[in-house]
């Protein structure tokens, strides 16, 4: 016997996964897309046999839990008049299928007016498509500010160590290891050695306490520098992430989109020895040392993640608010603890001035507020210490304000990442662009 459920619309609700689970698994009037649908079910929400959507033609089969179905019948007083997409339990559907048929006119030009989102990543792959035009040292850093720029042996270096990121794939089995050399090793002991004393006292206890374990496990030390690919497997461990390598500055949008994946994408260079304190580009003193650590905490490894989701297929207005976000808390962000200031941010924590100049009273300190900040903050100060800092009542806080407001963000669609499969689960009609937007370098 076939069995029907009919439901009112077609609006996909915006809600997240635990919401969902406070509200007993499904949602007043709203139906799933077959692999949203399937994602629930395998978290144990919903048990469905057979989905049928008469707007997207697509079915989906599993087993079906029909106490629960009958229920929801009664719930919502389902009648065939006044709904029009089928829940089938039987997967038997007949007459729909043939109406849907006759519906795809309709569905045509529904397509056409389907909201238009710059491309995104939806495959672990589609990140081997990102980062092939970087910018480095004569395209779009100034020279005269870089003092590699006038050593030909350091750009060649530095050519070279783009190169191996350009034919690194993530399907590969691992990050090629790099042979530093002697004044690459002098520079990391240099900045290393140092930071390492001031970290105590300024930075917050998750970051030392990463260190530590870093110092531990992966054989962190001031004698040599760690390698991407020891750092990317201990990570992927603890909590899921990846490093990828990158020769330069991505934009915003790519580097912000590769968080979605749990991919930290890292430069494998270091700055000059003429000047260790100081690199007006990212390297690996600023990756390894200010990044790197902070990711083995779950609480940020999440508050990173929200932000990569969000930046899928988000406007540039949008994308803009997320950078200024990520810069005022994961680049320079500190937070209180036990009645005192301290640092979180990577470019803090990577910086040598800045680690000790973000406590004096020279710069200003506000509390961290995201609204002020996408309002007021979205162009930011880059190649020097911050005259200012955003300041968390606690790590935890500044991670619950990332995660609402990336929640709420208006998006036409909803995102998810499935660790399992390594895509990104999307929910909602769109049309995504061919082409991969540029917009300005940062991180
Ligand atoms: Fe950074």
């Amino acid at each position: 016997m076939q069995k029907r459920l009919l439901f009112q619309n077609n609006q996909y609700q915006k809600q997240s996964l635990d919401q969902m689970k406070a509200t007993s698994g499904l949602i007043k009037n709203t139906l799933y897309r077959p692999r949203v649908a399937n994602r629930l079910q395998q978290n144990n929400l919903i048990e469905l046999e057979g989905i049928f959507l008469k707007n997207t033609s697509r079915r989906f089969k599993s087993s079906v839990n029909i106490a629960f179905l009958s229920k929801m019948m009664q719930d919502y007083q389902c009648n065939s008049e006044n709904f029009n997409n089928v829940i089938d339990i039987t997967n038997k559907l007949g007459k729909e299928e043939q109406t849907n048929q006759q519906n795809s006119n309709l569905d045509r030009q529904n397509r056409k007016q389907l909201p238009e989102v710059p491309w995104f990543p939806t495959q672990l792959s589609d990140l081997d498509k990102i980062g092939k035009k970087v910018l480095i040292f004569g395209d779009g850093i100034e020279e005269i500010d870089h003092p590699g720029c006038k050593d030909p042996e350091y750009v060649a270096r530095r050519k070279y160590i783009a190169s191996l990121a350009l034919d690194y794939k993530l399907s590969d089995p691992g990050i090629p290891y790099l042979k530093y050399n002697e004044n690459e090793k002098y520079v990391w002991k240099y900045c290393f050695s140092r930071l390492r004393e001031l970290f105590k006292e300024n930075a917050c206890a998750e970051y030392n306490w990463a260190l530590n374990e870093f110092e531990k496990k992966i054989g962190y030390s001031t004698e040599d520098i760690p390698q991407l690919d020891d750092i990317s497997k201990f990570l992927h461990k603890t909590t899921g992430w990846r490093i990828r390598p990158v020769g330069g500055l991505l934009t915003q949008r790519e580097f912000l989109n590769g968080l979605a994946f749990r991919i930290f994408h890292s430069t494998q260079y270091i700055r000059h020895h003429q000047i260790p304190t100081y690199s007006p580009e990212p390297d690996i003193i600023h990756e390894l040392v200010g990044h790197a650590p902070m990711l083995a905490n779950q609480e940020f490894a999440d508050f990173s993640h929200f932000i990569g989701l969000a930046s899928l297929g988000c406007s540039e207005e949008e994308l803009l608010k997320l950078a200024a976000i990520y810069w005022f808390t994961v680049e320079f962000g500190i937070c209180k603890q036990e009645g005192k200031y301290k640092a979180f941010g990577a470019g803090i924590l990577g910086g040598l001035g800045e680690l000790e100049y973000c406590l004096t009273d020279v710069p200003k300190f506000y509390p961290l507020d995201l609204d002020e900040i996408t309002k007021n903050h979205l162009f930011f100060t880059i190649n020097s210490m911050q005259p200012y800092y955003f300041v968390a009542e606690s790590f935890t806080k500044a991670k619950d304000m990332v995660e609402e407001y990336c929640k709420n963000l208006d998006k036409p669609f909803r995102v998810d990442y499935d660790r399992i499969k390594q895509e990104i689960i999307v929910d909602g009609d769109i049309k995504m662009r061919k082409e991969i937007t540029e917009q300005g370098p940062l991180f």
